[in-house]
């Protein structure tokens, strides 16, 4: 008789209990994935925080010594102002000093000529003397109202001059700040012109006029000087002249980088011009 089949009692079991574990297999397998993962996320979170940590750390060093480095610049910049107001001080001393033993000097001479010259090399001081004024006036040494130079030389050198009432001096003079390494040039130039006219151009004349005007246009700086005097003397040649006053002037023009010209014209008119 043949056998007829029959599963084996463990048989259906085994399958049913290898269904099972074939389920409970992939759901571990899920899980243990996930677990895993998760594990891996945790890691990377782990090495995140750590470097998010080092780089706040890092941060915050460099911030502090940045701040260091700052508050030390800081400190030594005041030092260096302090210091460039102590240096100013003494120009400015030292200045005023060259001006006092000029003004000696003059009381003890007799010889007019000589006394002229000491005259003119006080006018210079002078104006160098006003623009160290206004310089420790400024709020950083650097920059100065050309405006309010002018104006204040201006009135400085007319004022030395005896028979100064005469004479009415229109100021046309722009707003706008300067260098002082531009302005010396320019008072000097100044003070000679103004000089020059005061002494000049009024011999034997009740009344004068002196116009004064200084454009920026565009940065191209044009002084006028005119006067309504005697003008230059006949055939006069800047080149031939004994005097310094103009020579200085051309030099000082030039130095600016600009140009310098004098003639007779319904007196006499200057007119400087240079870019700046
Ligand atoms: N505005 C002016 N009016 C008349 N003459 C002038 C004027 N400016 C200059 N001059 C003449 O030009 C000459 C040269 O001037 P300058 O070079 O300043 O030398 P200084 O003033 O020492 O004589 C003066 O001596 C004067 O004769
Ligand atoms: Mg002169």
């Amino acid at each position: 008789m043949q056998k007829r089949y029959s599963p084996g009692p463990e048989k259906p079991v085994k399958k049913l209990m290898g269904v099972e574990m074939l389920k409970n297999d992939s759901e571990s397998m899920e899980i243990q994935l996930l677990r895993s993962q998760i594990a891996a996320l945790e890691q990377l979170l782990d090495v995140y925080e750590r470097s998010v940590l080092e780089i706040t750390d890092k941060l915050y060093k460099e911030i502090t010594e940045r701040k260091k480095a700052e508050e030390e610049i800081k400190r030594q910049l005041a030092e260096k102002e302090t210091l460039l107001k102590e240096v100013h001080h003494r120009i400015k001393n030292n200045i005023a000093s060259i001006g006092g033993i000029l003004s000696l000097h003059v009381q003890s001479i007799a010889n007019p000529e000589a006394i002229a010259v000491l005259q003119d090399a006080i006018g210079r001081v002078d104006s160098m003397q006003i623009l160290y004024d206004k310089l420790l006036l400024s709020e950083d040494y650097k920059d100065i109202s050309v405006k309010n130079y002018v104006e204040s030389l201006t009135d400085t050198v007319s004022a030395l001059f005896s028979d100064s009432a005469k004479v009415t001096i229109d100021k046309r003079i722009a707003d706008f700040q300067l260098d002082p390494k531009r302005l010396f040039p320019l008072g000097i130039i100044i003070n000679e012109l103004l000089t020059n006219k005061m002494k000049y151009a009024f011999i034997n004349r009740d009344a004068g006029l002196i116009k004064i005007s200084l454009k920026n246009v565009k940065n191209h700086i044009t002084l006028t000087i005119q006067d309504n005097g005697n003008g230059l003397p006949d055939g006069f040649d800047i080149n031939e002249s004994k005097g310094f006053g103009l020579k200085l002037v051309k030099m000082l023009s030039r130095q600016l980088g600009g140009s310098f010209s004098i003639k007779k014209h319904a007196g006499t008119r200057s007119t400087i011009e240079f870019n700046i």
